[in-house]
């Protein structure tokens, strides 16, 4: 391993501001990830014949961190895609945190142990470093969907006991069934999967999982921008002009801007792109350093209260009870 202090002491600084996440152009090999990177590359919707190039582009630009799921339907490609990025960069497999989750149609006593098999086969990884259940959500045999974590999380606390995975989490949970699941386990989670975006911030959601020692990472960090989202209202998140102004003024771009905004808040941010000036783009969100009075104007977007993301009526569960109705004004999307 070739080292200097000065890389050392500017991959200490970046632990300092970042957890273990590492600017480009630092010797990310002499980090170990007991923290997850706090900013990270999503893989929903990565598709067609460039996928494990994306994947792997997005390790040689400096990700850290690569957030996956057996339902993309992509674990195959990703995992050449993590095989060809740790090539090219020459680091190892215990130099990335790679996340994955458990789908709907694995949950209970034992499928969960099957699921992370699959995803560990596919990834082409010999362990997980976070495994969320996807959603409380179970799909069964012939199509019906019901509310059901207990039986599954004690399932997921297995795999963590077999170090299949270094950490388990949750991903879509409400309130009642956040508390309801604390009440019923010895392994709380590590970590919360859920949307979040200038649109829709979630402060005091945040709150309790602060108090709780649960790390939040927020997915769809671009609010609305990826094509399955009906995004017609409000104005896109990256053409909003307070978003614009703030980023022509710190010298950032507007994705940057959201990007910068989520882990400012202590949050991590997984934003998905198959374009690479995009990849590299967003991996510069790191640099964008906004102002308190940046953060100020753009709390006011977070009236919008918009989930893009609600599954609940064609699942037909109740989903996000309790949220999004910090003023009153509960909204539903569909
Ligand atoms: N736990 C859950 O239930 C859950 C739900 C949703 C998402 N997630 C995770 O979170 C990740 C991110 O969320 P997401 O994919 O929904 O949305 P996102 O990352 O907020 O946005 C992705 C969309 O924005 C575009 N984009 C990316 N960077 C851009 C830039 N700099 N400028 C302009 N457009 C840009 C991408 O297009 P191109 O690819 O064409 O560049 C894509 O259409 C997912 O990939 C997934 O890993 C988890
Ligand atoms: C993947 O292919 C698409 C469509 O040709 C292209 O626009 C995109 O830039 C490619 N991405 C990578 C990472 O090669
Ligand atoms: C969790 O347990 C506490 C203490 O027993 C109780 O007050 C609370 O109502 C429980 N919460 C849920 C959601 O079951
Ligand atoms: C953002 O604005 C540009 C330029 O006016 C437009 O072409 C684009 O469709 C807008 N994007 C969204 C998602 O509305």
């Amino acid at each position: 391993m070739k080292t200097t202090n000065a890389i050392l002491s500017l991959a200490a600084l970046a632990t300092a501001q970042y957890g273990s996440q590492t600017p480009l152009g630092l010797a990310a090999e002499l980090l170990t990830l007991d923290e997850m990177p706090k900013l990270g590359y999503g893989t929903w919707n990565l598709k067609g014949d460039n996928v494990s190039e994306a994947v792997s582009w997005a390790i040689q630009t400096g990700y850290r961190h690569i957030d996956c799921a057996a339902i993309y339907g992509n674990e195959d490609l990703v995992g050449r895609g993590i095989a060809d990025g740790l090539l090219k960069t020459g680091l190892s497999r215990e130099d990335l945190w790679v996340t994955s989750k458990l789908w709907n149609d694995h949950h209970g006593t034992t499928a969960p142990a099957s699921g992370i098999d699959t995803t560990l086969k596919k990834l082409g990884v010999g362990y997980l470093d976070l495994y969320h259940m996807h959603w409380p959500v179970s799909q069964g045999t012939f199509g019906g969907n019901s509310i059901e974590y207990r039986d599954t999380w004690a399932a997921m606390g297995l795999l963590l006991e077999k170090g299949l995975t270094r950490h388990i989490g949750v991903s879509n949970f409400d309130p009642e069934q956040l508390k309801d699941l604390l009440n019923h386990t010895d392994h709380p989670p590590s970590v919360h999967q859920m949307e979040l975006h200038p649109y829709l911030p979630q402060s005091e959601w945040i709150e309790f999982h602060e108090k709780h020692g649960i790390h939040v990472t927020g997915y769809s960090p671009l609010a609305g921008t990826n094509p399955t989202y009906d995004n017609s209202d409000p104005t896109a998140l990256l053409n909003n002009t307070v978003v614009q102004k703030i980023a022509k003024k710190r010298g950032c771009t507007p994705a940057q801007v959201a990007l910068a905004w989520g882990l400012s808040r202590g949050t991590s941010v997984i934003p998905k792109s198959q374009h690479k000036e995009r990849i590299s783009e967003n991996f510069g969100a790191l640099e964008c350093k906004l102002k308190g009075k940046d953060l100020e104007k753009m709390e006011k977007l977070g009236k919008a209260h918009h989930r893009y993301n609600n599954p609940s009526k064609s699942w037909k569960v109740d989903l996000y009870v309790g949220l999004e109705d910090a003023n009153g004004d509960h909204k539903k999307h569909h």
